[in-house]
């Protein structure tokens, strides 16, 4: 069966056909309403209650309060009678270790509050409800048989007939070995971001020198994420259309795409998982900076970028022990990088500082993924460390079907305040995140 995947701040409706639509959920709240005598229904993923006035662009299907009208008048107009729709709700789960923030806080379940005072209002029945709760679900839509199932993510993603290794003998530094060496391109880039004083025909320059590199971004500029009307044949075409700043960023994206697992395994939930967190962090982490006006947002996407590179040596391994991971997290409610310094001798932040040493990456950025999951052990660049902290965050609670790691809210408070933000600003951090950037395709840089 065709499967389609619905992301957050998205609907999609159909038809009867022989198709399901896929949603996961995290803090998120799906919801999905079928007319089964007229053949028609769909899915909605909502991201927050309502929108809270910040978004850069707004778009209504985030948010309970506009989604939800919007979605039934998407089913009328496609044939749907509004007396025989039947509804089912899912997510607004607390992901996590959690702090009392994220109990008083609770976001999502805030959002699956107003979703269903709504249906209620509407006078439409609930047929199945599964929200609140601790981990995260998938929620899908048959489109033959108009049947709504919901399932605990980590479930589906990792049966428990997985084989359960428990002796494990790791060796950081051979591992970090078989990693290919990050494109000197990369490396190039990455200083001129750090250095801000380049020139256009210094960028140009150097990408050209690397044809595989030039050719994956111009490859990345003709995608239709990228919403260019005119085809891109030449590094300095893509240098005139999307200017120098822009086309950084890419190059250090499809540069580090290569490096990152592209299977489901190991930390990555879905397919090249990780990559896809590490893209939705920079992106994130990018927002936060202009928000904050605490970081240059251009660091603060390489940053989030790279945060994670620790795992890519790490990745192997952890394919063959993930039911630790899972029992460890449900027992122990413990912290991440604990549970992998048990299982491995080390973490992904320390594995990351390594890697970032060998490839002489700027120390600021050494800084990040060393400290991301502490901030207030960094000894300098908190305000950085920091961004690109929240940025996993609302990744690992928004998006939590990208990957394994979750991030612990305790400091919560004091993280925000560092960045002179207190937790009334947290809907507005969720509603920074860009709304398109979860499409496979996406590339919004
Ligand atoms: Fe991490
Ligand atoms: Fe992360």
């Amino acid at each position: 069966m065709k499967k389609q995947i619905v992301t957050s701040g998205a609907s999609v409706i159909s038809q009867k056909k022989n198709e399901r639509l896929d949603a996961y959920l995290g803090s998120c709240v799906g919801i999905t309403l079928v007319d089964r005598q007229a053949n028609v229904g769909g899915l909605l993923h909502l991201l927050l209650a309502e929108a809270t006035g910040m978004h850069v662009s707004f778009q209504p299907k985030s948010y309970a309060s506009t989604g939800m009208p919007h979605f039934i008048k998407e089913l009328i107009d496609a044939g749907a009678s509004k007396e025989r729709l039947e509804a089912c709700v899912a997510g607004g789960a607390l992901i996590g270790p959690l702090s009392d923030q994220d109990l008083s806080l609770d976001i999502g379940g805030r959002t699956a509050e107003v979703v269903q005072v709504y249906l209620d209002d509407q006078g439409i029945p609930i047929t199945e409800s599964e929200t609140g709760g601790y981990s995260g679900r998938k929620m899908s839509l048959d489109l033959y048989h108009w049947n709504t199932t919901i399932e605990p993510t980590w479930q589906i993603e990792r049966p428990s007939k997985s084989p359960f290794q428990t002796d494990v003998v790791f060796n950081i530094d051979e591992a970090i070995q078989r990693i290919k060496p990050i494109p000197q391109v990369a490396l190039k880039v990455i200083r001129m971001i750090h250095r801000d004083d380049y020139t256009i025909k210094e960028v140009g320059s150097e990408i050209r020198q690397d044809q595989v590199i030039s050719g994956r971004v111009l490859n990345l500029c003709n995608s239709t994420a990228m919403g260019l009307k005119t085809v891109v044949d030449s590094i300095d075409r893509a240098l005139i259309l999307i200017g120098e700043k822009r086309l950084l960023k890419l190059v250090v994206t499809a540069s580090v795409k290569s490096l990152f697992p592209q299977s489901s395994q190991g930390y990555s939930l879905c397919k090249g998982g990780i990559f896809q967190h590490a893209i939705g962090t920079a992106l994130i982490a990018q927002e936060l900076a202009v928000f904050t006006k605490k970081a240059a947002p251009d660091i603060a996407y390489t940053a989030g970028l790279l945060h994670d590179i620790g795992k890519i040596p790490l990745d192997q391994v952890m394919a063959g022990n993930t039911p630790f991971f899972y029992r460890y997290m449900q027992e122990n409610c413990g912290d991440f990088c604990e549970a992998e310094k048990l299982k491995f001798g080390i973490d992904h932040t320390e594995a990351g500082m390594r890697l970032g040493n060998l490839w002489t990456l700027p120390n600021n950025l050494i800084n990040v993924i060393a400290n991301h999951h502490f901030p207030e052990t960094a000894t300098e660049d908190q305000e950085l460390v920091t961004i690109v902290h929240l940025a996993d965050l609302l990744m690992s609670k928004f998006q939590s079907h990208h990957e394994l790691e979750q991030i612990d809210t305790e400091k919560l408070s004091e993280r925000l305040n560092r960045l002179g933000l207190n937790s009334d600003h947290l809907p507005i951090l969720i509603d920074l995140i860009p709304k398109n950037i979860f499409q496979s395709t996406a590339m919004p840089i």
